[in-house]
Formats: C-alpha cells, sequence, structure tokens
C-alpha cells in the first residue's frame, strides 16, 4: 500500500501538463487534478462550487436516472431534465393506441396529471471517499483472482459496517483503475419519480435511426420527471400523499447559448469505457467481436423493421427493443469504422513500444512489467473462440423471448424445491417479469427471430458448441429454421400467458414436469447446458487471466508513464468531463460546424416519412418564427457539439457553461468519434447536446406547458 501511495504522490508532481478535453474525472478530485487547466480553458467557478460536501454544490443536482441514464434538477420542485430516449421506456408503458403519447407527446399541466413509474428511480451522490488501503487489506500478489475477490467481498462488508450513515442512505463500494483502487459512494435514491412531460418522437427522436450517432443532428431528445418524497423530504416509495422533493441545489438555465470555443462540461454518469487496453484487445474487438455482435443483430432488426412497418400495435410494442438493438448496432459499426480510421492498433503498438523501452531502462522499479505485454497478446489470442461464442450466446438467446420466458418458469420450478419464502419471492418477482414481457410480446414476430437467430447460431459456431437437443429437433424437421421455429411455436404453451399462469400455479402441487418437458424449455435447458459444459469453464478461467493481467497493465501504465495524468474509466460512477465548443474535420475535404438551427429540421422534413416527419404545429410556429426568447436573430438553435469525452449513461447529462449554468442537454456522440471508448482522439470525438433554448421553445411555444417554464430559473449574462 504503502508503494501505491508513493507512487499516487509522484503523479501528482505531473499535474502541470496540459491534458485537455480527454478524461471522465473523478469529482472529488477536480481541485487537485484539474481545476487550474478547466478555469485556463474558461471555467468560472471553483471545482469547490462543482463538488462540496458541506454545502450544496452542482453534484447535488445530478441523479443516476434508473441506472442507466443521467438527469438533473432543474426547480426547486424536484423537476428533472433527461433525455427523450431515457424516458422512453416510461412513455411506452403509458402508451396504448387511444392514447399513443409515443406518437403524439405527454405533458402534464399540474401535478395531479403526472404519471407514476414502478421501477424508476433517482440516485443522488452525497459523498466520495476513497477507500483502497481497507479494501485490498490482505490481499496479495500471489492470490488466484477467486481468492482476492474473497478477502475483497470480506473487506466490503466489514468496511461497510463502519460506515456513518443516515437509514435512508446506501454505500456502493466500486474498484477502479481495474482494481488498483477504491472508492466508497454515500447514495439517496428517490423511487417515486413521475413523467412530466415528453414531445412526440417527431420530434424526441427526430431522425431515428438513419440520424443517430450522427451529425449534424436536430433531435429535440429530452423528456421531464419529477422526484416525489415522504412529508419530510426522504426517500419514500410511492404514495399519493408523497411531495415534490427540495432539492439541496438545483441548475440554474442560460439562455445565452454557446459560441465556438466556450467552455463546456458534462456532469454525469457514464458506463463503461476501455481506454487502457493492449493492442491485441483492440485488434480483437475491431475484427472479432464488434463483426460478430454486428451481423446478429443486423439480422434481427431486419425481422423487427419488417414487422414493425405494417402494424401500429407492434410498432408500439417493439419501439423501446428495437430503438436498444439498433442504437449499439450502430455503435459498433461506427467504432470499427473510427478504429480503423485512426489506427487506434498502431497508436496503440506505439505506445506499448514506449513503454516496454522504460520498463527495460528501469528494471528495478518495474520487474513484475517486463512479460507483461507478450503475456496479454497470449490472453487474448487464448480467449479468441471462448469471446466468440460469449458473444453469440450473449446477443442471441436473450432475444430469443421464448427463451426469457423459459427461465423465467424454470426459475419458478427451482425455487419450488427451496423454503416457502423463498418460493413465493421467486414466484411474484417471475410473475411480474412475464407480465412485462407480455405487455410487449408478439409470438409471431418471436418465431420469425427464433428461425433467423437460430440459424446463426447453428451455422456459425464451432459444432460442439451447439446444443445436441437443437441439431436433434432440426434433423426431424427436415433441418429447416422454418419448420423447426414452427413445430417449436405450436407445440409449446410459454408463448401463452394464461396457460403459462396455470402451469406455474400446477408448480405448487407437484406439477414441475408440465414445465421441464415443454418443447421450448427443454431446448432452452439444453442450450444453456451445452454452453455451461463447453464455454463457460474455458472462458472464466481465461477471463479471470485477462483481468489478473490487465489490473498489472493500468497499474503499470501508471507507473511508467510519469508525466500522464490519469483518469479511470468509466464505470456508471459519477463523472466530471470537460472541453470546448468546436466543430471537427470528419475527413478529407469535410469539415463539420457546430450548431445546428430549426432550418435543418425542416430542410430535412419529409412528410409522412417514419423518420423525419415533424408535426404541423412545429412547421407553423417555424413559419410565424415564433421563437420567443429561445431564438437568436430570427433562427431556433436547436443542437451543438464539443470536445467532450463522454459515453453510454451519460444521456442526459447536464452540459453546462463556464458559469455552471446548464446551456444543453447530452445525448449522443458523432459518428466518426463512436471509437473513443477504446481510442479517445481530441481531434475527431465530439459529444451531442440539444441545446436547452431549444428544450424550453418546445415546451412554451410547442406544447403550451407554461406550468413548467414558470417552475425554472431563467439567468442571462446578455444585456
Ligand atoms: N445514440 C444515443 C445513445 O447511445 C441515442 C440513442 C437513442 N436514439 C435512437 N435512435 N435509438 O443512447
Ligand atoms: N446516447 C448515449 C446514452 O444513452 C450517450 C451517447 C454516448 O454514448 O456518448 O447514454
Amino acid at each position: 500500500m504503502k508503494k501505491y501511495f508513493l507512487l499516487f504522490i509522484v503523479t501528482l508532481s505531473f499535474v502541470a501538463k496540459s491534458f485537455a478535453d480527454e478524461g471522465m474525472w473523478l469529482p472529488q478530485l477536480l481541485a487537485t487534478l484539474n481545476e487550474k487547466e478547466m478555469k485556463k480553458m474558461g471555467m468560472k467557478i471553483s471545482a469547490a462550487d462543482i463538488y462540496n460536501i458541506s454545502k450544496g454544490s452542482l453534484k447535488d443536482a445530478i441523479v443516476s436516472f434508473g441506472g442507466f441514464c443521467t438527469a438533473e434538477v432543474i426547480s426547486d420542485k424536484g423537476l428533472l431534465l433527461t433525455n427523450h430516449h431515457c424516458g422512453f421506456d416510461a412513455v411506452q408503458n403509458h402508451s396504448s393506441i387511444q392514447n399513443n403519447y409515443i406518437r403524439d407527446g405527454f405533458w402534464a399541466y399540474n401535478n395531479g396529471q403526472e404519471l407514476q413509474n414502478p421501477g424508476l428511480f433517482a440516485t443522488f451522490i452525497i459523498s466520495i471517499n476513497e477507500v483502497t488501503v481497507p479494501i485490498l487489506n490482505g490481499v496479495t500478489a500471489g492470490m488466484s483472482e477467486r481468492e482476492r475477490q474473497s478477502t475483497i467481498d470480506k473487506n466490503i462488508n466489514e468496511f461497510k459496517k463502519t460506515v456513518q450513515k443516515e437509514s435512508y442512505q446506501d454505500i456502493l463500494i466500486r474498484p477502479f483503475f481495474d482494481g488498483n483502487k477504491y472508492f466508497i459512494f454515500i447514495t439517496e435514491t428517490y423511487k417515486d419519480v413521475r413523467l412530466v412531460g415528453a414531445p412526440p418522437s417527431s420530434i424526441g427522436n427526430f431522425g431515428k435511426d438513419t440520424d443517430n450517432w450522427m451529425w449534424p443532428r436536430h433531435t429535440g431528445d429530452f423528456s421531464m420527471f419529477r422526484i416525489y418524497a415522504g412529508k419530510d423530504n426522504k426517500p419514500a416509495d410511492y404514495s399519493p400523499d408523497n411531495v415534490p422533493y427540495k432539492p439541496k441545489r438545483s441548475l440554474s438555465i442560460s439562455l445565452d447559448g454557446m459560441k465556438e470555443g466556450d467552455f463546456t462540461m458534462v456532469f454525469g454518469f457514464p458506463g463503461r469505457t476501455m481506454e487502457y487496453l493492449p493492442s491485441a484487445a483492440v485488434a480483437q474487438t475491431m475484427t472479432v467481436s464488434d463483426p460478430a455482435k454486428i451481423g446478429i443483430r443486423e439480422k434481427a432488426l431486419q425481422v423487427l423493421n419488417s414487422f414493425m412497418r405494417k402494424d401500429e400495435q407492434i410498432k408500439i410494442q417493439y419501439a423501446a427493443k428495437y430503438a436498444t438493438i439498433e442504437n449499439a448496432y450502430k455503435k459498433w459499426k461506427g467504432e470499427v469504422l473510427g478504429l480503423k480510421a485512426s489506427n487506434a492498433v498502431g497508436k496503440k503498438q506505439e505506445l506499448e513500444a514506449g513503454f516496454e523501452k522504460i520498463v527495460l531502462l528501469q528494471p528495478a522499479m518495474n520487474a513484475g512489467y517486463v512479460d507483461l505485454l507478450k503475456k496479454l497478446n497470449q490472453a487474448y489470442a487464448d480467449i479468441e473462440p471462448f469471446g466468440y461464442a460469449r458473444d453469440y450466446y450473449n446477443e442471441i438467446i436473450p432475444k430469443i423471448e421464448l427463451f426469457t420466458i423459459a427461465t423465467n418458469a424454470i426459475a419458478a420450478v427451482t425455487a419450488s424445491g427451496k423454503d416457502d419464502a423463498t418460493y413465493k419471492k421467486t414466484l411474484t418477482d417471475v410473475n411480474e417479469k412475464l407480465d412485462g414481457l407480455f405487455g410487449e410480446y408478439n409470438a409471431t414476430v418471436d418465431q420469425k427471430l427464433f428461425e433467423v437467430l437460430m440459424e446463426m447460431y447453428v451455422k456459425d459456431q464451432k459444432e460442439e458448441n451447439v446444443s445436441p437437443l437443437l441439431k436433434k429437433m432440426l434433423a426431424e424437421n427436415g433441418n429447416s429454421f422454418a419448420a423447426l421455429a414452427k413445430a417449436v411455436y405450436s407445440q409449446t404453451v410459454l408463448t401463452d400467458p394464461v396457460k403459462l399462469k396455470n402451469l406455474l400455479t400446477g408448480i405448487a402441487t407437484g406439477g414441475t414436469q408440465s414445465v421441464t418437458t415443454d418443447v421450448a424449455a427443454a431446448l432452452y435447458a439444453d442450450i444453456l447446458k451445452t454452453y455451461v459444459a463447453n464455454v463457460s469453464p474455458g472462458l472464466n478461467e481465461l477471463q479471470a487471466n485477462i483481468n489478473q493481467l490487465q489490473r498489472t497493465y493500468m497499474q503499470a501504465q501508471m507507473d511508467v508513464f510519469t508525466k500522464k495524468v490519469f483518469y479511470p474509466d468509466a464505470n456508471s460512477t459519477l463523472r466530471l468531463t470537460y472541453g470546448n465548443v468546436k466543430g471537427y474535420n470528419a475527413r478529407d475535404a469535410v469539415k463539420y460546424d457546430f450548431y445546428t438551427y430549426l432550418d435543418g429540421v425542416m430542410e430535412k422534413y419529409k412528410p409522412g416519412d417514419y423518420e423525419f416527419d415533424v408535426p404541423q404545429k412545429l412547421i407553423d410556429l417555424y413559419n410565424k418564427k415564433d421563437f420567443g426568447p429561445y431564438g437568436v436573430n430570427g433562427r431556433q438553435p436547436v443542437c451543438f457539439i464539443a470536445a467532450n469525452h463522454t459515453t453510454g449513461g451519460n444521456s442526459g447529462s447536464p452540459a453546462l457553461d463556464g458559469y455552471g449554468n446548464l446551456v444543453g442537454l447530452n445525448f449522443d456522440r458523432v459518428w466518426e468519434g463512436t471509437m473513443s471508448d477504446i481510442n479517445y482522439d481530441k481531434n475527431i470525438c465530439r459529444n451531442i447536446m440539444v441545446d436547452i433554448r431549444y428544450v424550453l421553445f418546445i415546451v412554451d411555444k410547442f406544447a403550451g406547458a407554461k406550468n413548467i417554464i414558470s417552475e425554472l430559473k431563467l439567468v442571462s449574462k446578455k444585456k
């Protein structure tokens, strides 16, 4: 531990070096690591205004939204702003053919009209502290990964008991820098989060998949929610008696907009990055893993698309699923192109050559690092076939929802052998999950997915990784995947919610067999069994080896490149990233500007189109130039880009100006820069934000929700 501490001091002494743009920084370390540079780049406030545990600071206005996105508090009545695509599941759950909020939007004109969302939560971060020493206590270099993890788990449990916190608070202890450091988060989670407003999808998701991950962009990707608390302002389960939450801090909103070069920060919960991988891992992502996943999703999307275009009910049911599948699919495509274009593997190899040179010069200090890269290369070569099998399993099996139903039914059977309480709880969980699933399920669509994806599962994999039962059934159906799918879906009772419920009720009185002998359950069980027998053991062992090597390599990079200031990879914890507003050169002779306007929406507008239609009211407002205080010189700003280092999970994160005022809402990255999770390139990586004035224009002028506008604190530095 002493060694680690010394190294940390060494690192700090090199802070003077500039490291603009790249980085997702821990808010409690900004004062030491970043403040000076941030001020030089244009920040007018101090690090203590961003993160402070003794008084309200900007961090008290930021929440993890449902664990998958970010949102921010923008009024003293707990009003939350996040993306349309983050609130979309909630909007979809309240939508029907009669009340089609996906298509038409939804606005609560008073608190009474706001809609409850079971399961949705908002988590505040109260404090962050490093706890590496107590958590790694007793961990030694010779331990296996399993021993190491069990020591750490024990330490975490013990440490948690010593932490002082309020009864309504939670503790989160998470690894950073691949497990070289640990930090503790005290959090408060509010569980009554109600839908306040969302624009029609034609605004909130304008341009849909064609424009997704692209610039120039014209999407009003926002929605609004409200946190409700108990009468004491503390977290409480949903109750009609709950009251709007009074925040420690809410964001002021600036109507001034951004100019080229202006300082911006994005504050939120980035999910996952892998910036410190060796070249071998980057090459594997680029040539094996991403292409495999892209191929599978392409087929799945074709199936869904063919049904959704024809049937409005299916379109509503599958909208969120489709968007989720498409989103990562397109990102991986951009990632592969970007990794190639930016020569990511070559750059990593160059860095590795530099690393090895320094290591060889300092044998005493870096004794453990001499063969490290050789071992990593070997480890990635070893894991490749197992990784491929894992990607195939993970991408294919969960997309066939019949298998998800089977998983749940089997879970109920397994629990029936346990004690009464466990069984009852499992049954409740299973029923809840199945109710949710069937609300968005169509067996015909699922059957087609089965047919198409099972063909890939069989044909693209090593034969030993394919379920024997599946092979047998396929042969019985003349080796036709269509015939197999038809046979399975006509024989199973699991696709029928009523029959399934009866089956589940019957388990209690000994009817477990009728579940396990169901054709779909039996097939799923055999697919799982094959995977667990042939893939999991090798995969887990090789992965443990990689984890250990990667952790050493992470520490090694910090030890060797002493001039560099390291930020930890994203891990869904609160981070701040900062940069300047600017365009970029996409490729030879193509330069992108940094702002878009409503004029661009009208340029893209295609009446009746699935992706580019817009509501008549928006066209009318545009023609009248009725932009209120939100327009500039007769034009309505819509989106802008900046060099902030963001990733998935940063959706809904506030874009703040140098004063800490809200100027935009992060929702995407540019196509050429989607490789930034693996290889950030400051010349080309840009995040995309909706201008807050477009959000307000839609709320005020389009939706007429003056009640929302009157809650906000609008500020302007312009006279
Ligand atoms: N690409 C953005 C993100 O990763 C936006 C996704 C939502 N939009 C969509 N068309 N699927 O979440
Ligand atoms: N759209 C992403 C999200 O849902 C954010 C954009 C990105 O990945 O950078 O979090």
